[in-house]
């Protein structure tokens, strides 16, 4: 019989195809290593509800997990995995390469075993292999914003899994915005009691009970993923300050929370209870988020109310400050610094003329020159133009495609071919890649689902493995979009239109 060889996504540093199969079956035990159990817990946990299959653990089982310290060359998430016809032997330094392994091994078998109900009659086989596998990047991201648009946790726990089938490795929630807070912060029940509602143009609300979010952080670290929290400041504040009013720049000014999408002119005033306001929230989120990164977002933050006020002019006087313009850095160092005392690091949108310190970790959004900007200021940056990852915006210009930010087209051959800059010469580095989904237009999960997928598995592809080509993803796709199927995500188009390469990446009319 020909061997069977499956698509995988992302692809393989090093793979190569032997004859023959290896059967799992009732009777197959599993050998697991000194601290490889949680990686066992998660073969059984991921393979059960498909294939039922016990994989017992025997001290003599032909399926092996094993730590080896020996391949600490692979990394933290590096493996190797050997499939022959008598035994299976997974192994790598860390336990994070080994839940990377045990995706590979799910992609290996038919695509009936990502069912979430029992399959009869499969033959549940894995055909021989030999891959030594190590991601080009350490951050491979996906950031969901779930303040324009509430989800439930059970929908974040969905992506935790595919994020881990494609290997990605952070979730980062965008957790607060002009229009809506979505963390708990015992301190201040009102940011989401106020905040957490809007009224217009529909009634909108929702937050997460602290008790959600500490399960999602458990959940997705025993799948090697990490969530990063996002924090909005000094912009991207109305809903705080809808809870709030004296945390804005007007004493005594009462606001909505926004019901427009766009950049809003409201942001945090300036005095220190504002900053004390930012350290005691924070103090929470690094309490729920043990992720050694906290975002506290940055972009977009217009700066004409601090202009018309005369404390905040005061304020950058008296930091001695050339302008109420230069208080945007200034408030974002001032909160990084304290993230920084607790051993955390800050992370921000990169703007245009950044002066941060070079502690603050930076996210690329706007132009390639950008990236390579930050790198050159020592910043450690991780890239996700928006000409490439934001998955938001159209990834076709069929007339029936729902609706997407208006902006450029990003479809999938762009989110594939992706390059994040790189600058010689630099004391920063560049830590990865990442997609965003902004959630302005994008409300129920079929949608998000629709938006995310195709062009998450092309980031992923591309993170992961570094230089894979365009044509071979597309081949292993039509397979991989079975494994999609299978695990009910109602994903986007392949082919999202007759290729016109001029169009990808450019203003759509
Ligand atoms: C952003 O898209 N405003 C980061």
């Amino acid at each position: 019989m020909p061997a069977h060889r499956p698509s995988l996504v992302p692809l393989p540093t090093h793979l190569a195809h032997r004859p023959g199969h290896f059967t799992l079956d009732a009777h197959t035990t599993v050998r697991v290593s000194p601290g490889a159990g949680p990686a066992a817990d998660l073969l059984r946990t991921l393979l059960a509800p498909a294939t039922g299959l016990p994989l017992s653990p025997a001290s003599d089982g032909p399926f092996v997990l094993a730590l080896d310290p020996g391949l600490g060359g692979l990394g933290e998430e590096g493996y190797g995995l050997t499939v022959g016809p008598d035994a299976v032997l997974l192994r790598a330094a860390h336990l994070t390469g080994l839940l990377r392994g045990i995706q590979t091994i799910r992609q290996l078998l038919p695509v009936e075993a990502l069912s979430s109900t029992p399959q009869a009659d499969v033959p549940w086989r894995l055909p021989c292999v030999e891959i030594s596998d190590v991601p080009r990047h350490g951050w491979r991201g996906f950031m969901l914003d779930v303040a324009r648009h509430f989800q439930p946790v059970g929908l974040l726990r969905r992506y935790v899994d595919l994020l881990a089938l494609h290997k990605l490795n952070v979730l980062h929630l965008h957790l607060t915005d002009d229009q809506g807070w979505r963390m708990p912060v015992a301190a201040y029940p009102l940011l989401t009691e106020v905040g957490g509602r809007r009224a217009e143009p529909f009634p909108h609300q929702g937050a997460y009970t602290r008790e959600e979010l500490t399960g999602l952080v458990a959940y997705a670290a025993a799948r090697g993923v990490t969530v990063v929290p996002e924090i909005e400041m000094p912009g991207h504040v109305r809903a705080a300050i809808a809870a709030y009013p004296e945390l804005g720049t007007v004493p005594g000014r009462r606001l909505d929370v926004w019901p427009r999408w766009g950049v809003c002119d409201t942001v945090l005033g300036v005095h220190e209870p504002v900053l004390d306001f930012c350290r005691t929230v924070l103090d929470e989120v690094m309490d729920v988020f043990p992720a050694p990164y906290v975002h506290i977002g940055g972009d977009e933050c217009p700066t004409t109310e601090w202009a018309a006020s005369p404390a905040a002019r005061e304020r950058a006087a008296a930091e001695g400050l050339p302008d109420t313009d230069a208080l945007r850095d200034w408030f974002l160092g001032r909160i990084g610094a304290h993230l920084v005392e607790r051993g955390r690091t800050p992370v921000a949108w990169a703007e245009t003329g950044d002066g941060l310190p070079a502690d603050f970790t930076l996210m690329t959004w706007r132009e390639p020159e950008h990236t390579r900007l930050a790198l050159k200021r020592g910043h450690s940056v991780i890239s996700c133009q928006h000409r490439s990852a934001y998955l938001d915006y159209p990834q076709s210009p069929a007339p029936d495609e729902p609706l997407a930010q208006p902006g450029v087209l990003v479809d999938l051959r762009a989110v594939h071919e992706h390059e994040p800059p790189t600058a010689t010469g630099t004391t920063g580095e560049l830590l990865g890649a990442q997609a965003h989904l902004w959630t302005e237009y994008v409300s129920t999960p079929e949608h998000v689902d629709h938006m995310v997928f195709p062009r998450l598995c092309a980031l992923a592809d591309r993170a992961w493995h570094g230089s894979p080509s365009w044509p071979h993803f597309r081949d292993r796709l039509d397979a991989h979009a079975a494994r999609l199927a299978a695990l009910g995500v109602r994903h986007g188009p392949l082919d999202p239109y007759a290729p016109i390469p001029h169009c990808s990446g450019k203003e759509l009319p």
